[in-house]
């Protein structure tokens, strides 16, 4: 009888990846997946403090399996990732949880592997928290499950303290691969057939500043370019601070870079930029979006907007409902601003009631919607090149997305997973297209 493990992640796409290399370290241990909990033998939540109600919901999972472990003691239950990592709350976790047995941070996420292995041979319960890790550890092999799509990391951390952010606290200051790391780790994989590779990191564009070598985002997409193949590019997050005209033309100069660039906005009153520190006004914001439409006429930009940080009142609202009508955004993430303990926002004056930011967020929503509806529909009529990734058996189709990030469903009589197709648009929802191919 295989062991088995299962991996509950929580956050963003660098966690996703983080639960990936988790994911690795159990293979090599000759543990295999299964998504039915009783039957597993190690359950490892990668958690997210991103927002209050990220960390809701893994404290209610991590909660439900106190009846599990107490049928099955032989049950190892790990907490990683961004909310362990938080001051004093490794405490917190264990005293909630007592059942839990490994607790471990973001900083000595690739040593998870050996704290299993002690946990296996002495049975004591662990905690280990570091506070500071230093030069990324190369070498740990994540297991891939989402072919044709590979995420590969350039670099952790984040330096900016946008003051709403609890990131910079959890994931330490920024810390880059070596280039030729990078370029080793993406040649293979489109070597071994995926097709697209997404590179990640809290803040793309500031990559290579610690490398004090000269390196920075516009040389890796530049020596990337030499990689040949069928394949696409694309990178998140990026900060309007860091977005240069080198960069924009390296991108759209690599024909495998897709036109899509997420460009986290947050807000658009300049006031309340200011007092995120986020280092640009909506004018510089508005330059920037120019400059990416001089270079990629078609880019197609999506964006993070929060609403509701302390002291923004409507004025202020209706700033971020102006540049949303201006820019005309692909697709946007809108959130409410949720306070987080230890950044500067949290201890500002005039925090925003709860029934004034419910009904910004409608309203912002309402506005983007309406704005992702209209991209879409322009779309209707036309044919595009659709990667497919999966298939939808709820609606019996298959599914994919373009290079501007829109999601393509179509019926197909063979599985062509993996392949680039071509979609010819009947209609469109939200930002979902649907269609036909040959
Ligand atoms: N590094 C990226 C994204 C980080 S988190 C960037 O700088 O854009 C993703 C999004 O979560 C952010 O863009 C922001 O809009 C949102 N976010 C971060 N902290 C938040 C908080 N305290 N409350 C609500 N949303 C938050
Ligand atoms: Fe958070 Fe700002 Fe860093 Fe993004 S850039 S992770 S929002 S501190
Ligand atoms: Fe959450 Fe950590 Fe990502 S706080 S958003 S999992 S970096």
């Amino acid at each position: 009888m295989p062991k088995f493990y299962k991996i509950i992640t929580y956050g963003c796409q660098m966690n996703i990846h983080d639960s990936e290399k988790l994911a690795g370290m159990l293979a090599l241990r000759g543990y295999v997946e299964n998504d039915d909990e009783s039957l597993c033998d190690v359950i490892v939540f990668n958690t997210c403090c991103i927002r209050e109600n990220a960390e809701d919901h893994a404290f209610g999972n991590i909660g439900a399996l106190k009846q599990l472990k107490k049928r099955k003691p032989s049950l190892i239950i790990a907490v990683g990732g961004c909310m362990a990592q938080q001051a004093g709350e490794a405490e917190i976790i264990r005293e909630k949880f007592p059942f839990v047995d490994i607790i471990f941070g973001t900083h000595n996420l690739d040593e998870f592997g050996i704290l299993l292995d002690r946990k296996l041979s002495s049975n004591k319960k662990i905690v280990e928290i570091k506070d500071e890790s230093g030069k990324i550890i190369e070498g740990v092999k994540p297991l891939r499950t989402s072919y044709p799509n590979a995420w590969v990391s350039i670099m952790q951390g984040c330096n900016n303290f946008c003051t709403y952010c609890i990131v910079p606290y959890v994931r330490g200051r920024e810390r880059s691969r070596e280039l030729m790391n990078i370029y080793a780790e993406v040649n293979v994989l489109v070597m071994s057939g995926y097709k697209e590779i997404t590179l990640l990191g809290q803040n793309v564009n500031s990559y290579g500043k610690d490398l004090g070598d000269g390196t920075d985002f516009a040389t890796l997409i530049e020596k990337l370019s030499e990689i040949k193949g069928d394949y696409r590019l694309r990178f998140m997050t990026n900060h309007p601070k860091d977005l240069t005209e080198k960069l924009i033309n390296a991108v759209a100069k690599n024909e495998h870079c897709c036109h899509q660039i997420h460009l986290p906005l947050q807000s658009g009153s300049d006031r309340i930029l200011k007092l995120m520190n986020r280092h640009y006004d909506s004018a510089d914001y508005l330059r920037e979006i120019e400059m990416i439409k001089k270079y990629m006429p078609d880019c197609a930009v999506s964006t993070d907007l929060m609403i509701g940080f302390p002291s923004e009142t409507e004025e202020d609202f209706l700033d971020t409902l102006k540049m949303c009508e201006k820019v005309g955004f692909s697709s946007c993430f809108t959130f409410v601003y949720s306070r987080r303990r230890g950044t500067p926002a949290d201890k500002m004056p005039d925090q925003v009631p709860d029934d004034v930011k419910k009904d910004r967020i409608m309203r912002l929503v309402e506005c983007t919607n309406e704005k992702t509806r209209q991209f879409s529909s322009r779309y209707v009529g036309k044919t595009v090149r659709i990667l497919c990734e999966d298939i939808d058996k709820k609606k019996n189709m298959y599914i994919g997305r373009d290079e501007y990030g829109r999601m393509g469903y179509f019926p197909s009589s063979r599985n062509v997973i993996g392949e680039f197709v071509d979609m010819k648009v009947t209609s469109a929802n939200g930002i979902s297209l649907f269609g036909e191919i040959e």
